[in-house]
């Protein structure tokens, strides 16, 4: 018999969606999308052990903002693949928080993409690269790229992955902001804004894809776009205070984050990231200052 590990850690990536294009609202309420996701270096450490039963804890600063029960995303991840392999979920899962919490950076996703990935592996069920990826599919629109990260366009809800190609390092800032945003809510107001306006059928950008694979960072700047970001902003008007000061400080460019709050800034270099961090966390707009890269790899077994 195979010798089961005693636990499991897996590290996973947040995201920014360095484009996020939005169709009308579909009759399943969700809506369809042209959203291409960068994996960025700030990340969550899931941990896996046998238990009793399911248990779940969270640590970080912002754990309690986190639901520790069965309705956290990585303790659903946990029971989907118990309930396929015919398992009890008999496991406590520990959540090493970093990734801001609802802050349209895919923090709940990162954590379901986690528990899979180390319940397979504590459990030795030995899934398959497709079933985990429908596992994910089924649990939110943003989990099948926590699993992938890298940079990928996802198409459907989001879930429809095709991976892309990145040429280099692109340098950010992100501006945490307090207190979360809820990713229905800021859907819901993006087609209250809309109104009766015609909505385009959403498509993924030529040059934003180029500039991605050639590594171009003022390309990529040039070609960022979140059609949320109007729905964010209508929610959190203090959000335009912080977009402002990040590019008087000399981002290349500045846009929300998925669904928001945090902010994202592409900086030109390394220094240049420092600079900009150091003028947001001056400017008394947000919360907290991050500085990172990416694109990052996605869940991965430590
Ligand atoms: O798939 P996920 O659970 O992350 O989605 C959360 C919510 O965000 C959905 O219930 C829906 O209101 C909204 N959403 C959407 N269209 C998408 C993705 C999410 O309307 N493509």
């Amino acid at each position: 018999m195979t010798r089961r590990p005693a636990s499991v850690t897996v590290r996973v990536p947040a995201k920014v969606n360095v484009q996020l294009a939005v169709g009308g609202p579909r009759p399943d309420g969700f809506h369809d999308l042209a959203n291409v996701f960068l994996a960025v270096g700030l990340y969550d450490e899931v941990t896996v052990a046998p238990a009793e039963e399911l248990r779940i804890t969270v640590a970080g600063p912002d754990a309690g903002q986190v639901p520790a029960d069965a309705s956290n995303l990585a303790a659903r991840a946990a029971v989907a693949l118990a309930a396929r392999h015919g398992l009890e979920p008999r496991v406590h899962i520990h959540i090493v928080k970093d990734i801001p919490v609802a802050g349209g950076m895919a923090g709940g996703s990162a954590d379901a993409a986690g528990a899979l990935v180390a319940c397979d592996a504590l459990w030795g069920t030995g899934a398959s690269r497709e079933e985990l990826l429908a596992i994910c599919a089924e649990l939110g629109s943003d989990v099948p790229f926590s699993l992938v990260g890298g940079a990928a366009l996802g198409r459907g809800r989001g879930e429809l992955l095709e991976p892309l190609e990145t040429g280099g390092t692109f340098h950010w800032v992100f501006a945490v902001a307090d207190g979360g945003l809820s990713t229905p809510e800021v859907y819901r107001e993006c087609d209250r804004l809309r109104g009766d306006t015609a909505v385009p059928e959403p498509e993924a950008s030529p040059a934003l894809i180029e500039a991605l694979r050639t590594g171009d960072a003022v390309a990529l700047a040039a070609s960022l776009a979140n059609d949320l970001q109007p729905a964010a902003l209508s929610l959190r008007p203090s959000l335009a205070a912080t977009l402002a000061a990040g590019t008087e400080a000399g981002a290349l460019a500045a846009l929300v984050s998925g669904s928001g709050p945090t902010t994202a800034f592409l900086a030109k270099d390394a220094e240049s990231a420092q600079a900009v961090a150091g003028a947001l966390a001056a400017s008394g707009t947000c919360r907290a200052v991050r500085v990172t890269t990416g694109p990052a790899q996605g869940a991965t077994l430590l």
